[in-house]
């Protein structure tokens, strides 16, 4: 069992020991249950001590049991919650370092709190699409007041125990700490100053009310209605905590109750249940086992200040790395300076970074034009451009001068790195990192595994991405690895929608109601349309019976590259993003349609949306069975964190799961019979087709 019971005098003490987080798995629950039995019938025990060993008290539901019946076997944590409030003894729970999730709810479930300084306290449940669901949306109200509760609750945010201390009124804590290192003896002192107290106070049994109730739950409802469009908890959240002011305690918990298990089976939460898990996996890679040794990474160097080489650089100075930058010239370095400074300095300005921060930040940043100097660096990234013959210099160069064990990385999105490897005569210690823009906002990162790329490599810059809060996902080697292979056959499907009738706007349209952020055709204007169509050419020489609609290189020929020129499938007015159709480019589509003897058909959204998406997921399933990915999760955290796929559908493959893979394979089958179409990129992937037949899903 991972509790432990230990009697101190007249008090027991109950220790949660259920690493990392002491997570309210089955056997500790069985733990302080088993615990609690043994502390009552030890007379000489007058109180109890509930506390949790290690880093935290505890950080709530077990993720290892999610889904298994492990998860709601009994004790359940209602029922162990149940035990502590009818326990004829005290208990005080010793909250330190996390208390969230299950963790506060039962502490909620304690007579007394003791709480040390600096400790996290959340109700997170809302993050994965639900409300707590053991007593927290009833009895946080009754403790710390209905708004600050609410707030809580409908965020997920952590508060840090002073500040909770201070709320007026509050019940949360009987005492804050000194100190962490003194939780126990206060604690422990506490119990025994209260182990006489009769009846033992429970927090089930005090007023939750809040003076203008109707209004200011209404004003709740507005708040968070404008807030999560796409998620049903946030409201849920609401009207629990409003039970909790109008019904008497067991109906409010029966309430909650019901709502929680109904949120379990919306897709909405199921989406944000994968993606937890999925975002926690993809730094799990198969054969690279967790204990593989890592390299130490304290200096890094970045050749090229151009837009990446800037981006890249800050993420580093954010986590008190420093950074040699290289370039040519020295114009280019001041350049690229400038355009770090001016970033901070917007920070600055909206007061999201203190001036003395940013100050400290820059004075980790040098810069070289001499690749001598960074013979030291323990990881250097190439950010120069997009050509092989610039690479293979770069890397040449480094290859001269970096010291032993350095990983020499390169930043390139559609070049080979295993040839780029290949340049030096370590190609063990070569690996990509696909950052994206802008380079210190984007979380994704594709780390891109060569052929030769070394085990410890591959742990270490998994390590370093955890440090600059990049989400990592592993790639092999193809081209556009696994987000822009992708995209590639998204865009397609762009360009056959407009043939045939569709405009920009109705395309995009259609997939921003689905959820995406920007649609495809906003999207090539804010990249910029000539980054495809160099793309496009070398398709040409490379596989020239690829097909695809034309349109895009005429409006590049007309110079409409996107935002950048002011023009592209849309207008822009300077200084603003919004995307203004343009007469004539739809004119130039419509020519175009004549020109290929195509009579326009009205397409409707449902059919945008799903030659879409579809297209992802049959390319996905190709990604997957070639190898490139090692699982389907991670497919859809590179979609979400790097491309903007609507985050409660839970990724493409998890969209592609819940519609049914039987439902996505024959609509696939209906687009390969669409002569305007490409039939052959239609006949699913072997992998998707395997999977429909059995019956079986993707994730
Ligand atoms: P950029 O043109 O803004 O910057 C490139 C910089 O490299 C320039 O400042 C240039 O002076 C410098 N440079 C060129 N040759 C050099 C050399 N031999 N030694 C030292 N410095 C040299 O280009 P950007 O957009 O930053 O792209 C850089 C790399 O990042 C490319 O491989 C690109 O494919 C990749 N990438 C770009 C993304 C984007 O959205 N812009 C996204 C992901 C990757």
């Amino acid at each position: 069992m991972t509790a432990h019971y230990q009697s101190h005098g007249d008090v027991a003490v109950i220790t949660l020991d259920n690493p990392p987080v002491n997570g309210l798995g089955l056997s500790t629950r069985q733990g302080i249950v088993a615990a609690l039995e043994q502390a009552n019938a030890d007379a000489a025990i007058r109180a109890v001590v509930l506390t949790g060993a290690g880093k935290a008290f505890s950080g709530g539901a077990d993720i290892r049991e999610f889904g298994s019946p492990k998860a709601l076997q009994d004790p359940n944590l209602l029922s162990v919650i149940l035990a502590l409030e009818n326990f004829a003894k005290p208990i005080v729970a010793a909250i330190h370092s996390v208390c969230m999730g299950g963790g506060l709810e039962l502490a909620l479930g304690a007579h007394y709190r003791v709480a040390a300084p600096g400790c996290k306290v959340a109700l997170p449940e809302v993050k994965l699409g639900l409300i707590p669901g053991a007593g927290g949306t009833q009895r946080l109200p009754r403790v710390l007041g209905v708004e600050a509760a609410l707030n809580m609750i409908v965020s997920g945010e952590a508060v840090n125990s002073e500040m909770l201390a201070q709320v007026p009124g509050q019940k949360l804590f009987d005492k804050l700490a000194a100190s962490a290192e003194s939780l126990m003896d206060e604690a422990l002192a506490f119990a025994r100053s209260v182990a006489d107290v009769r009846p033992l106070p429970l927090v089930r049994n005090l007023p939750a009310k809040h003076p203008q109730g109707d209004a200011y739950f209404q004003f709740a409802r507005n708040m968070v209605k404008g807030m999560s469009k796409n998620f049903p908890a946030p409201a849920k959240c609401v009207d629990a905590v409003e039970a909790a002011t109008k019904k008497k305690f067991a109906d409010g918990m029966a309430f909650e109750r019901e709502i929680f298990i109904n949120l379990m089976w919306t897709s909405e939460c199921r989406a944000l249940r994968h993606l937890f898990v999925a975002e926690r996996a993809a730094s799990k890679i198969p054969d690279v086992p967790e204990d593989t040794p890592k390299r130490n990474i304290q200096s890094v160097a970045v050749i090229g200040a151009g837009t990446m080489g800037g981006g890249i650089s800050m993420n580093f100075l954010n986590a008190g790395i420093p950074v040699k930058m290289l370039e040519m010239k020295q114009e280019a370095l001041d350049r690229g300076i400038a355009t770090i400074r001016k970033n901070y300095e917007a920070q600055v300005k909206k007061g999201k970074l203190k001036q003395d921060k940013y100050e400290q930040r820059m004075a980790l940043l040098s810069t070289t034009l001499d690749y001598a100097d960074l013979k030291d660096a323990d990881l250097v990234i190439e950010a120069v451009f997009e050509e092989i013959g610039v690479k293979q210099k770069v890397f040449e160069a480094l290859d001269a001068v970096m010291k032993p064990g350095a990983i020499l990385a390169s930043n390139t999105s559609t070049l080979d790195v295993n040839k780029i490897a290949n340049f030096t005569k370590r190609p063990q210690d070569v690996v990509g990192l696909h950052f994206f823009s802008p380079a210190n906002v984007m979380k994704l990162l594709e780390v891109v595994r060569g052929d030769a790329t070394a085990k410890d490599v591959l742990a270490t810059v998994m390590s370093v991405a955890k440090k600059i809060k990049k989400t990592a996902v592993v790639s092999g080697v193809c081209d556009g690895f696994i987000g822009n292979r992708m995209v590639e056959q998204y865009v397609r499907q762009g360009g056959f929608l407009l043939d045939e009738g569709c405009t920009p706007e109705q395309v995009d349209k259609a997939i921003e109601k689905f959820g995406f952020a920007m649609g495809p055709f906003r999207m090539g204007d804010l990249a910029g349309n000539d980054i495809g169509w160099a793309i496009r050419k070398r398709r040409a020489i490379e596989h020239p019976d690829m097909k695809y609609s034309k349109t895009a290189d005429l409006l590049c020929e007309k110079g409409r590259y996107g935002q950048k020129t002011g023009a592209g499938w849309y207008d822009y007015v300077p200084g603003k993003r919004d995307a203004i159709p343009n007469a004539e480019v739809i004119q130039m589509i419509e020519e175009h349609r004549k020109a290929l003897g195509i009579t326009a058909r009205k397409v409707s959204d449902e059919e945008i949306v799903q030659r879409l998406v579809f297209s992802l997921v049959n390319e996905a399933a190709h990604i997957l069975e070639e190898g490139i990915a090692n699982k389907a999760s991670d497919i859809d955290v590179v979609y979400i964190f790097g491309y903007g796929f609507p985050v409660h559908r839970g990724g493409p493959l998890k969209y592609a799961d819940e519609v049914g893979l039987f439902n996505v394979t024959q609509a696939m089958k209906r687009f390969a019979q669409n002569p305007l179409d490409d039939a052959a990129f239609w006949q699913p992937a072997p992998l998707l087709a395997r999977l429909a037949a059995e019956g079986k899903t993707f994730n």
